[in-house]
């Protein structure tokens, strides 16, 4: 799905947070946005999740305005998994309330999932207290991928994993928006991360897109704000 973003504002009382940005996400691409921490990067992530409302300005999904979101999914910063639920019951959460599937094959389809992000069947009735961090974020990067949305949002994939395992969840990503071909949107402060991901970036500064391009080329871009922004330790 190609999501265009046309001239969006957002405030809340007199902070002024989007200052009329606009950009478009390609379908079934990897688009990263960037920006300093406080730059409005979840607010508008929540606005194109239709979570929050714009002040003015369009969006537009395959040249809509209405959207049906079912088709979209989210993974949060903090994984968000429900501690009182199984593994297999919060990858499930979505079908399990909706009885869209008997049971049987629902915890089939979970299995095959969580083998798909190399997560053991031994973890099938754990807790989420049980696992690592890692864990958890495969976790919830099966949950997201589990109705097979046509969109992801990914806000701040990789933050507080270390290094190893944030290359497996990066790995995990390309390789499953990839293979099914997924519109991905994803938030975050790791460049690494950003660029091994991505396909195009925009970076947000001052409540706009003060510049776009493709990842590969990131560090080449001519941007004084951008290259400040890349040798900080954002
Ligand atoms: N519901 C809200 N009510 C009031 N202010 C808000 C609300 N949501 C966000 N803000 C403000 O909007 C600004 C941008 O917030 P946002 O969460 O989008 O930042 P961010 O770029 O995602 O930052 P980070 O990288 O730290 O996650 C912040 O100043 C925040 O305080
Ligand atoms: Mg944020």
């Amino acid at each position: 799905m190609k999501i265009e973003i046309n001239n969006v504002f957002k405030s809340f009382s007199e902070k002024s947070v989007l200052n009329g940005v606009s950009l478009t996400i390609p379908s079934k691409k990897s688009t990263v946005i960037l920006g300093k921490s406080g730059c409005g990067k979840s607010v508008l992530l929540k606005i194109i999740y239709q979570l929050l409302l714009q002040d003015s300005g369009v969006i537009r999904y395959d040249s809509k305005e209405e959207v049906a979101i079912n088709n979209f999914s989210m993974l949060f910063q903090y994984s968000a998994l429900f501690d009182s639920l199984t593994i297999w019951e919060n990858i499930a959460f979505q079908s399990i309330n909706e009885k869209s599937d008997n049971i049987k094959n629902i915890k089939e389809r979970v299995i095959m999932n969580m083998e798909s992000l190399g997560l053991s069947s031994d973890n099938f009735y754990k807790y989420p207290s049980e696992l690592s961090g890692g864990m958890k974020k495969r976790v919830a990067l099966g949950r997201a991928l589990f109705k097979n949305p046509s969109v992801i949002f990914l806000d701040e994939p990789t933050t507080g994993l270390d290094p190893i395992n944030s290359a497996l969840i990066n790995d995990l990503i390309i390789k499953t928006i990839k293979e099914k071909e997924i519109t991905a949107i994803t938030i975050t402060h790791d460049i690494k991360s950003a660029i091994k991901t991505g396909d195009i970036f925009y970076y947000l500064e001052n409540g706009i897109v003060e510049v776009s391009g493709e990842c590969n080329g990131i560090f080449k871009t001519q941007n004084e704000k951008l290259n400040y922004f890349l040798k900080g330790d954002n």
